[in-house]
């Protein structure tokens, strides 16, 4: 608007200052829009003045938030008093609330019902009994006795100042009940530790056919296992499943899981039913915990009660099992199926991916498309992220078609799985197009295509990336310096690599992981700065593990510096002592090294271990058949043809680059 030079009203500004200290904008924003309604001469607009003071609050620059108030010229209006005395509630201020609260009524404010309940809360929070009763009486005389509102916050306040027979009191008066006023009768009693009058209270509730919320059957359990009462609620009505369900559901949103299970066996032993919602909250919490002895007895329970032909309960037991690596029963579930939704196809086809069987997954996809289903937005990602893992690129530019033919809506999630796709087949242009196509980019994104030209060996261009990535307001998380690190190693570029690696401390505040510290090892080590990496481990904050004095040994190994690699070999066989891989760096070391007597020992000390080389593996599938190559082996059935066709390659190369290249 400013470049466009477009002045902005009232209204809009209090609109920016209302969303200031979301995440998106902050403090220092807010500031200099104050300044720039200053210099505007806004000022003097009472509701463009309570906006900078509910601005500073929600920042928590509580003196600003005064500043602005004190200096308003026209403090009748409810709204800003409210708002300063809800801000200095909020940040525990409750004295300075409490005060503002009298001021207000000096200055005759007509006050709102929000006005008592802030209060009311700060009374409550610092227990000021006293203080408590006067709002008390001026809810009274300024004619609020019935609102129901106000009278919960003065029961709540009366329960937490510990006086439960007021905060009874007040519960008798009101005539019409809504259930909050219940719920907040029944976690008074319980916070002050009366359980058998809130279970008195909910016995009332049900006598006067209230339905019970998720609030009330928290605070219902709370007491009946105050007095270790566990089947009081076998009384409960068909109707309770609803809140069951949604305080069950309520602990997996919030990974509680053991909590959910807890309660689903309260809920079966207290003989309520559940419904398929409730099941497919329990079966997640199973996912959650990664827990399978409880999710087949989960799944055991669902077939008993007839679920299994829930679409949604059986998809979530796929989920269930996959998630817990059994891919078997995943598969065994899906297979008995009558009837399949698009859901349980995704579930599956992500199920392969996760278990490592992507070709399993890539394989389902287009069976979607023959079951009469159009494949939507996450069965793409789950099939693009198999597609990725095993580099297939036609299959990939087959799924991109399909993605486009078909017109499935293309969120953030297709598109970085496109991205990711085209880097992992080798395809960067593919992915280039996408990425600058692309709008918005979230993390991920950035991080992907940074990734992408560091591992295509484009250092310079993933710098570039990154600066771009900054300046559109992204903030860099662990993984983009770890894309970036690991970029500055597959170029061989240390000094921007030091600088990457403390900027990520000094100035984003992240702090390394081992990845990182292996990183900056492995850069430092290849460039046969054998010291430099040896001095930056012993500086490192965390203990060096394995892959930290491997990359240091191989390093040496490289560079033939036998002294620092016995050294690295040391700290890594203390660490694995029994693995034969680590020793074989170091008896290399020594053959190159030429140091034939101190091989002979350690091939000795390796025998007396029973330790054994292994030999490195590699393997291809063409045409569905997967052909193994082991090293120093020559026992597959096509060595020969392997071979010829081997050197005629090797031939036809050293003919093309005109013997530039030694190829050996
Ligand atoms: C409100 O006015 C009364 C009487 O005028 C006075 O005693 C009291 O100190 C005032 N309270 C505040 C907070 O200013
Ligand atoms: C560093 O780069 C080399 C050469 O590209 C690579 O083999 C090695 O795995 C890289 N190290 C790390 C920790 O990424
Ligand atoms: C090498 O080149 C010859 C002649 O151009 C060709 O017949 C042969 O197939 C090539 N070898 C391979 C393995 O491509």
């Amino acid at each position: 608007m400013q470049r466009l030079d477009v002045k902005p009203d009232e209204y809009s500004l209090s609109i920016l200052l209302g969303v200031c200290d979301n995440g998106i904008l902050g403090c220092k924003e807010g500031k200099q829009m104050h300044g720039y309604i200053l210099r505007n001469m806004f000022n003097g607009d009472p509701f463009l003045d309570t906006a900078i003071v509910d601005m500073y609050l929600s920042c928590g620059q509580l003196a600003y938030a005064w500043c602005v108030f004190d200096k308003l010229g026209d403090k009748s209006s409810v709204v800003v008093w409210n708002v300063m005395i809800g801000g200095f509630c909020e940040k525990g201020l409750w004295e300075c609330s409490l005060e503002l609260y009298s001021l207000a009524k000096n200055e005759s404010v007509k006050f709102l019902s929000t006005s008592f309940s802030t209060a009311l809360s700060a009374c409550g929070s610092s227990e000021d009994a006293s203080f408590g009763m006067q709002v008390h009486c001026d809810v009274i005389k300024m004619g609020f006795q019935s609102n129901p509102y106000v009278y919960t916050s003065l029961l709540t306040m009366y329960a937490k100042c510990k006086l439960v027979e007021d905060a009874e009191g007040i519960f008798y008066q009101i005539l019409d009940k809504e259930i909050e006023v219940w719920n907040a009768m029944i976690s008074a009693y319980v916070n002050n530790g009366c359980a058998y009058d809130a279970l008195e209270i909910y016995n009332q509730m049900r006598v006067n056919a209230i339905p019970s919320d998720a609030f009330t059957i928290l605070n219902i359990f709370s007491s009946t296992s105050m007095i270790g009462l566990h089947d009081f609620g076998s009384t409960m009505e068909e109707r309770d499943v609803i809140a069951f369900g949604s305080v069950i559901s309520g602990f997996c949103r919030n990974s509680k899981f053991e909590e959910a299970l807890g309660f689903f066996r309260a809920m079966e032993a207290d003989g309520v039913k559940p419904d398929s919602d409730v099941m497919v909250s329990v079966i997640s919490a199973c996912s959650g915990l990664e827990n399978v002895d409880s999710g087949s007895q989960i799944h055991g329970f669902v077939i008993k009660n007839g679920f299994q032909l829930d679409l949604f309960v059986a998809s979530s037991l796929i989920d269930m099992y996959s998630k817990c690596g059994f891919l078997d029963s995943a598969e065994k579930v899906f297979s008995g199926m009558q009837h399949k939704s698009l859901v349980t196809w995704n579930s599956m086809i992500s199920c392969y991916c996760r278990n490592g069987l992507p070709e399993h997954s890539i394989k389902l996809f287009p069976q979607i498309l023959q079951q009469g289903f159009h494949p939507d937005s996450v069965s793409i990602t789950s099939v693009l992220g198999a597609i990725s893992s095993v580099a297939a690129l036609i299959q990939g530019k087959i799924v991109h078609g399909y993605l486009t033919r078909l017109e499935i809506r293309c969120d953030i999630q297709v598109e970085n799985a496109l991205i990711d796709m085209y880097i992992k087949c080798g395809f960067l242009k593919y992915a280039r197009y996408i990425f600058q196509n692309m709008f918005p980019k979230d993390l991920v994104t950035w991080n992907s295509m940074i990734a992408g030209y560091g591992s295509h060996g484009e250092c310079l261009k993933a710098m570039r990336l990154f600066d771009e990535m900054k300046s559109s307001g992204i903030r860099p998380d662990d993984v983009t310096f770890l894309c970036l690190l690991s970029s500055c190693n597959h170029s061989g570029l240390i000094e921007a690599g030091q600088n990457l690696f403390q900027s990520m401390k000094t100035e984003y505040g992240i702090e390394p992981k081992m990845e990182h510290y292996v990183s900056m090892v492995d850069l430092l080590g290849r460039a046969g700065h054998l010291d430099e990496a040896y001095e930056f481990v012993r500086s490192m904050p965390v203990e060096p593990d394995r892959s930290i004095w491997l990359s240091l040994l191989c390093a040496c190994r490289a560079h033939r510096n036998v002294e620092l690699g016995e050294l690295a070999a040391q700290n890594l066989l203390k660490l694995e002592p029994s693995t034969g891989s680590n020793y074989v760096h170091l008896l290399n070391l020594y053959g190159e090294a030429e140091l034939w007597d101190k091989a002979a020992d350690l091939r000795a000390s390796m025998k007396d271990k029973g330790l054994k080389k292994y030999p490195g593996c590699s393997w291809i599938e063409v045409k569905n058949r997967v052909d193994v190559f082991l090293s120093g082996d020559s026992s597959s059935p096509r060595t020969t043809d392997i071979y010829e066709t081997l050197n005629s390659l090797r031939r036809n190369m050293s003919k093309k680059v005109d013997n530039h290249v030694s190829v050996d």
